[in-house]
């Protein structure tokens, strides 16, 4: 096992190999997509990892509006003068570090221009404003994520992009690992844990209602640092699970009654 109880090292439980690969990846110079649901760890991996092999990392977390622009830098008016200023991509590079693209999908198409370059065997930049072409270091490497279960058609990543990285499928972890990571997280007793984890897999297994995705680990933790604050249970699963998965009130009735049966 890779938990590590450094104050500085993110905490992070494997759930599988999936350490062991990005450093591979990281050596190799590759460059590394991780797909999988909101809130199952994904972030949380990058930074862990970051750290465990001492790089900076510069994570942007990709928006409909995201430019290349944005990613790579532009002129900025500063005192009356115009200077360059790096953007995070471009910082990355020179610097030799991790840039993580979380939910890349989400970006403007102009970002796939100046990712494929970069996700090659030229491993470069190109700066067209200022006519700059920057190799990568070894030490730069390029992760991306997204979730693969709300896409949209008109959001898809293009094979030409997604055979340019390694990629892993995250999913919520065994009930074990799961339980483990929100005692550590929230600071509620494994033994109280337990029932949220129950409760979080038999909302995972629910099919044919209305829920865009199942419970997460993040709102498992939510929940858990409520009812470690002693709220009421009750309280507890309303505002951290119940309220955040769905506005219907049929489907949030569906829920209360999984609570009943585990809590009842
Ligand atoms: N394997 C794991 N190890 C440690 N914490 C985890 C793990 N999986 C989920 N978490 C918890 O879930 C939260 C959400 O994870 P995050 O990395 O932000 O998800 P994602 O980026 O996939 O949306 C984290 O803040 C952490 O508390
Ligand atoms: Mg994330």
């Amino acid at each position: 096992m890779n938990m590590q109880a450094s104050p500085t090292l993110p905490f992070y439980h494997p759930t599988g190999r999936e350490c062991e690969l990005f450093e591979t990846a990281y050596k190799n110079g590759l460059p590394l997509l991780l797909k999988g649901p909101t809130g199952c760890g994904k972030t949380r991996f990058v930074e862990h990892m970051a750290a465990r092999l001492g790089k900076p990392i510069y994570t942007v977390a990709c928006h409909d509006d995201l430019s290349a622009a944005d990613l790579i830098g532009r002129y900025l008016l500063k005192g009356g003068e115009t200077v360059w200023v790096d953007g995070p991509l471009t910082r990355a590079v020179r610097e030799g570090g991790i840039c993580y693209l979380d939910e890349v999908v989400e970006a403007r198409k102009d970002v796939t221009v100046v990712l494929h370059p970069l996700t090659d065997t030229r491993r470069t930049l190109m700066i067209d404003r200022t006519g700059e072409e920057l190799v990568a270091p070894r030490e730069f490497m390029l992760v991306a994520s997204y979730n693969p279960g709300y896409q949209n058609v008109l959001k898809r990543l293009k094979p030409s992009t997604r055979q340019r990285f390694l990629s892993i499928s995250f999913d919520f972890p065994d009930a074990e690992t799961e339980i483990a990571v929100v005692a550590r997280e929230s600071r509620l007793e494994p033994a109280r844990v337990a029932p949220l984890v129950r409760l979080a897999q038999s909302i995972r297994n629910l099919s044919g209602m209305d829920l865009e995705e199942g419970v997460s680990t993040r709102l498992l933790t939510y929940a858990a640092t409520l009812i470690a604050g002693s709220m009421a249970i009750e309280q507890a699963l309303e505002a951290a699970i119940i309220e955040p998965l769905s506005d219907e009130p049929d489907v949030q009735r569906a829920l209360r009654d999984l609570v009943a049966t585990i809590y009842g």
